[in-house]
């Protein structure tokens, strides 16, 4: 089994190839993957023998019963920085790798100004490369975010008729994820009918929802500090004949993508096995993001699975799959599900694929 103790192990297993002797992580998320810690101010430094956990005063009492295996130092009218300082925690590093996707200038010139005999080295997905191999506590996390998510859909599905908005919509989710066992929504509800549809990040608004649209909502949750991440478009009475044709092209290119992804294909691979089969259909100018991203500790966690990737995929990576096809002024369509990579694609999400019109 991973545990705390393991993640370390595998951060120290990178300082070789980066050639430093220490990491300073100040990426929450990041912070969270490694200790399990779910506040919002921490520094954590991982040296070749030691792990340091810092944070401040409201923290104190959290800090205790959720971080193992690291040695624990607490901010009382000091910053982090200070104690870092006071604590003597860099004394004989020479190289210290910092998150440099995360980190402000500000706080990259402070260390320098600090700790001048020190080489600060930017790293990138330092961290995320390790914390996108899921363990099997990770996977059970977002399976269990997934089945909360999902059993608010069907709750949902209850209420949607027209003359609701889509606000209204959004605010159930939001309820009910909390009502059943979610720590939050995995980020802003997004409930998006008819012309507004054609948004992929159409967030819910007063609009009110109308018979003969399109309805596209994409909600997830935290569970344990895991996401799930889902996206259904739904119908508000009969479909017209081209609502059902792109839905169909977007159903196709998803199914295509989840039956050929596997452990060992890139993920620009996997990007392009969708987007050709909607380009092929002629709907490729309407579809410009990537087919998916990783789930974890963040709602887009590495790996990308996008056109520009480099990224393999390997055994433990859960991703999402998101086709879609957004016409200005018609309407838009996609549909996302979760799933786990192995020899071939685990999908973790159950909800119905095939259009809804209710
Ligand atoms: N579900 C929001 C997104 O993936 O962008
Ligand atoms: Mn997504």
């Amino acid at each position: 089994m991973v545990t705390q103790k393991t993640k370390i192990d595998k951060v120290r297993e990178k300082f070789n190839d980066l050639k430093i002797d220490a990491i300073l992580i100040t990426h929450p998320p990041n912070i969270r993957y490694l200790t399990g810690f779910s506040g919002s101010s921490a520094i954590c430094v991982i040296t070749k023998n030691d792990a340091f956990f810092l944070t401040d005063f409201r923290y104190k009492e959290q800090a205790k019963y959720q971080v193992k295996h690291f040695k624990k130092f607490i901010a009382s009218g000091k910053t982090l920085l200070d104690l870092i300082q006071e604590k003597r925690i860099l004394s004989k590093i020479r190289r210290v790798g910092f998150e440099a996707d995360h980190i402000s200038f500000s706080l990259v010139l402070e260390l320098k100004n600090r700790f001048k005999d020190i080489k600060f080295i930017p790293t990138e997905n330092f961290i995320e490369e390790i914390a996108a191999i899921k363990t099997e506590d990770e996977i059970e996390n977002i399976k269990r975010a997934i089945k909360i998510s999902e059993k608010v859909f069907y709750e949902i599905l209850n209420i949607i008729k027209p003359g609701i908005s889509e606000v209204d919509i959004a605010s159930e989710i939001t309820f009910l994820h909390r009502k059943f066992g979610a720590e939050k929504d995995a980020f802003d509800i997004i409930v998006a009918s008819g012309w507004r549809s054609a948004l992929p990040h159409g967030v819910a608004t007063s609009k009110k929802i109308k018979k003969g649209e399109l309805v596209l909502i994409d909600f997830g949750c935290v569970y344990n500090g895991y996401h799930s991440d889902i996206t259904r478009t739904i119908s508000i009475g009969k479909a017209s004949p081209k609502m059902r044709k792109i839905y169909q092209i977007v159903l196709d290119a998803q199914t295509k993508a989840i039956e050929n992804a596997r452990s060992g294909l890139k993920a620009s691979e996997l990007d392009f096995i969708a987007r050709n089969h909607i380009k092929q259909n002629g709907y490729g100018r309407f579809f410009g993001h990537s087919l998916g991203h990783g789930l974890g500790t963040e709602i887009h966690s590495f790996p990308r699975i996008s056109p520009r990737s480099n990224y393999i995929l390997q055994n433990g990576n859960v991703i999402t799959i998101e086709p879609g096809i957004y016409i200005p002024n018609f309407g838009g369509v996609r549909i996302e599900d979760d799933v786990l990579i192995n020899s071939n694609a685990e999908i973790l999400t159950s909800l119905p694929r095939n259009l809804i019109e209710l």
